[in-house]
């Protein structure tokens, strides 16, 4: 939540932060600003959007080859001009931007306030600035040195730049539990809350670990001081990112984009771990702690949102193949529940951003409790793959649209892998059996795209339900985590209220929604529970409800009993959730499209959930 963006070097500053604060706007966009030094601080600051911003600073000096951006996303205060960063110092002499959550601000505040500072925003960052120079002046100190004993003096999480007037040649930046990114380029440094703002200047750069502070200096090297004090080299990384995949190619949103990538990124995700030759699955991230897997009492599976609904595939899958007792658990609960954790279980953390504030708690909760903490995460450098013991990587690309897609069926392929490589260790599926899910798994790609082919059936009947106020999506067995998902798609970007359900419980309770307004999103594929799917198809129906199936090729039994219907290719049982989840993404697509809502930014949501 929240993007931030900084640069010093011999160009103009404008354009790359402007630049940078479109690729983060993703992060927050309910306000925005931006603070340029020339001689004097500039800020400038409004509510809206990066374009907002735009707009007003069309006419104002906006030179300096030093300054900083912000997007944010509000938590202390609403989003309004004043709430919105950079916030100033008392003196104005200092400027700072920040993502994260300062949890001790109202005390801090209440003692700056005694001592004479006075608040013009609801923020608890501001309190954070006028510390740092309550510091700066009292003790007499460097600028760093004010940041780092103001750090030693905040509860929370933070990633902050700050800028000082009076030395217009350096940027001091910092992390907690909030990511930053310092990119190295010739003669001048950017810093952002991840590597797309930066990717197309440079791609040597420095993930800051918590707690580092790192003094940014023109025309010299890279300094990392921890808030303890002890210097720490910079490790420099080459970025493994290209410019197209975080632009759009073409397309009209990141999210139509990311859910016709899916045929690559599943690829992409099980390339060199699926050996379809030797019948075997490798996962070299997590070799080391195979053993600990195939021995472990219990596997705790914990994320948040579309993440969760992953883990919940990866329930059945690792259950079903490997016979290993697996629990999901919702992070934020996991995490306050004094859930019982001994050494011979094993957590896996699956989060797309690795950013995710309560996993990442969770993960720390069950380091604590001497478990072993396994991650699954798209971002290579993230706090949730830096904090893990070890890990896979879904090799799914940036994910830009804030309601994720090609994340999910990446995640859930890794899933796969993971359950029958635990399979076959464990010698729980007959060798013809884990051969044939091989084979099949490796032409899931292939089916997937297929099934994008689907687009203009599923716009369709976007186009007939895109007025709806209420959706209920059902389904059985692998297909109740794709029900889920389903209707969590529809309700962020589409504001369409939308619940998912396993189909068995809806008699239990939501049947008395139904009537003839209501469309039911039904996962009817063939294998599993079908039979027992067909029954509460007919109980929809005899209460006058709307089905919009989604079925295997050539099911005449669904096709003649469902308003509509959308045929995908059969496969796997275990494997439909690859392919069932595509025509539900584009369905949620199409719909928010028709009622103009902001696919790419839906309201009051952001992609990287760094507070709790
Ligand atoms: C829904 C969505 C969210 C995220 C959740 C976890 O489309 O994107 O529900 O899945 O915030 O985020 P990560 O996976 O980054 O931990």
């Amino acid at each position: 939540m929240c993007g931030i963006v900084a640069y010093i070097g011999p160009r103009e500053a404008y354009p790359i932060l402007m630049k940078g604060l479109r690729r983060l706007e993703y992060r927050g966009y309910d306000s925005a600003g931006l603070c340029l030094l020339n001689s004097d601080l500039k800020v400038f600051k409004c509510k809206g959007k990066v374009s907002d911003l735009e707009d007003h600073v069309k006419d104002s000096d906006i030179s300096g080859n030093i300054g900083m951006a912000h997007t944010r996303w509000a938590t202390h205060g609403e989003p309004n001009q004043i709430n919105a960063h950079p916030h100033f110092s008392q003196n104005k002499s200092l400027a700072i931007i920040h993502n994260g959550i300062i949890e001790n601000y109202a005390a801090l505040r209440s003692e700056l306030m005694n001592r004479g500072y006075a608040f013009t925003s609801d923020t608890d960052t501001e309190v954070l600035i006028h510390l740092i120079e309550d510091i700066k002046i009292n003790e007499k100190v460097s600028l760093q040195e004010a940041v780092r004993i103001a750090l030693n003096q905040v509860i929370g999480a933070y990633a902050i730049v700050v800028i000082s007037k009076s030395s217009p040649d350096k940027i001091i930046a910092a992390r907690k539990g909030s990511p930053l990114v310092v990119g190295i380029g010739k003669n001048e440094f950017f810093v952002a809350s991840d590597a797309t703002p930066i990717i197309e200047y440079t791609d040597n750069v420095v993930f800051l670990n918590d707690e580092e502070i790192a003094i940014i200096r023109r025309n010299d090297e890279l300094k990392i001081l921890t808030v303890k004090n002890q210097e720490k080299t910079p490790y420099i990384q080459k970025l493994e990112l290209s410019l197209s995949a975080i632009e759009k190619g073409g397309y009209d949103h990141f999210m139509l984009k990311e859910i016709f990538e899916q045929p690559r990124s599943i690829h992409d995700s099980m390339r060199g771990r699926l050996h379809l030759e030797q019948g075997l699955v490798t996962l070299g991230g997590i070799r080391d702690y195979e053993q600990k897997l195939l021995n472990a009492k219990r596997i705790i599976i914990t994320a948040c949102g579309t993440s969760w609904h992953a883990g919940l595939v990866g329930e059945y899958l690792i259950e079903d193949l490997a016979r290993i007792p697996v629990e999901v658990e919702y992070s934020s609960e996991f995490r306050y529940r004094n859930p019982i954790i001994t050494e011979e279980d094993v957590v896996i953390a699956i989060s797309q951003s690795g950013e995710t504030a309560d996993t990442l708690a969770a993960i720390e909760l069950a380091k604590g409790k001497g478990a072993t903490v396994l991650g699954i995460c798209n971002v290579v450098g993230s706090s949730i793959a830096r904090a893990t013991h070890a890990g896979v990587f879904t090799h799914a690309g940036p994910e830009i649209g804030v309601a994720s897609t090609k994340a999910f069926t990446a995640q859930v392929a890794v899933l796969t892998l993971l359950a029958l490589l635990l399979a076959q260790k464990k010698g729980t599926l007959p060798t013809s059996h884990f051969r044939r899910l091989l084979v099949e798994l490796s032409t899931i790609p292939d089916k997937v795209e297929q099934t994008l082919k689907l687009n203009d059936k599923v716009k369709e009947i976007a186009d007939i339900y895109m007025n709806a106020t209420n959706a209920l999506y059902l389904g059985r067995g692998y297909n109740f985590p794709v029900a889920l998902e389903g209707a969590l798609k529809l309700k962020e970007i589409s504001y369409i209220h939308a619940e998912g359900y396993p189909a068995a419980e809806m008699k239990h309770g939501p049947i008395a929604l139904i009537d003839e307004q209501m469309p039911v999103c039904v996962i009817a594929t063939r294998r599993g529970t079908y039979e027992k799917v067909i029954s509460n198809i007919q109980e929809v129906k005899a209460r006058k409800g709307k089905i919009i199936a989604i079925i295997n090729e050539g099911d005449e039994t669904v096709k003649n009993l469902a308003d509509h219907s959308i045929e995908i290719p059969e496969t796997e049982e275990i494997l439909v959730p690859l392919i069932a989840t595509i025509p539900l993404q584009l369905l949620s697509y199409h719909i928010a499209v028709m009622r103009n809502c902001n696919v790419d930014q839906p309201r009051n949501l952001a992609k990287s959930v760094t507070v709790e």
